[in-house]
């Protein structure tokens, strides 16, 4: 069964705490955070406190998705806020195997995100060093874009690059009930949703929407 990872970028950040609560019902498989840093990405989000109040809310396993220069330097402070996962964007990370290593070795899953115009090529000689490939279907920095229809393609070329491999694809921006399917078939593992999920009026309904359209390609 495909994974449904609602993003809180979507939530409304007085009321998180709240908003994380009301989602629960669902049993969203992640929460998936994005941190701004107003450099690699035009926009400003939030940061590593924001990160272990969530911690302390729930227990659904965290994806941060670090938006921002020199991932490096951040690593061990956000595992150590309660990410179970800390995906970088290669971009932004010139010695990637490096800053893979140090996620592991600091105790979380290592992601990777690709922007819609990386080639998935680039993670050739990393692939032992992954859990998961986040492939971003609009250009990060804010939610409630228009999904880049090439991202299907580039979800079957990351699934062939990966073959046996335990790597887990996830795809972020625009994502909803009228792209799951084909999302699915295209091999993803994994679907983000802010503006789907908390933009909906019942966002215990909007995950359960987008879980079952995504079993119509099964
Ligand atoms: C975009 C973020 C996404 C965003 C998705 O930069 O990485 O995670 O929250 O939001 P929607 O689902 O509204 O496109
Ligand atoms: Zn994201």
């Amino acid at each position: 069964m495909i994974k449904i990872a609602p993003s809180i970028l979507a939530a409304d950040f007085a009321a998180l705490g709240d908003a994380i609560a009301r989602i629960e019902p669902a049993a969203p498989d992640q929460l998936h955070v994005d941190v701004m840093d107003g450099h690699f990405v035009p926009n400003l989000s939030i940061g590593p406190p924001v990160v272990e109040s969530i911690r302390k809310r729930t227990r659904i396993p965290l994806d941060v998705h670090l938006m921002i220069e020199d991932p490096d330097r951040w690593v061990e402070t956000y595992v150590r806020a309660g990410a179970d996962m800390v995906t970088v964007h290669v971009e932004a990370c010139p010695h990637l195997q490096r800053c893979l290593t140090r996620i592991r070795e600091a105790g979380a899953k290592a992601g990777v995100a690709l922007n819609p115009s990386t080639p998935p090529g680039i993670l050739r000689y990393v692939l032992d060093d992954l859990d998961l490939v986040l492939v971003m279907s609009v250009n990060p920095g804010f939610g409630g874009q228009s999904f880049i229809p090439a991202s299907y393609a580039k979800v079957r070329e990351v699934r062939s690059l990966i073959g046996p491999r335990p790597i887990e694809i996830s795809v972020d921006g625009g994502v909803g009930t009228s792209r799951a399917a084909a999302l699915a078939e295209a091999g993803a593992d994994i679907l983000v949703a802010g503006t789907a999920v908390f933009g909906a009026p019942d966002p215990v309904q909007a995950v359960k929407d987008i879980r079952s359209a995504s079993e119509v390609s099964k």
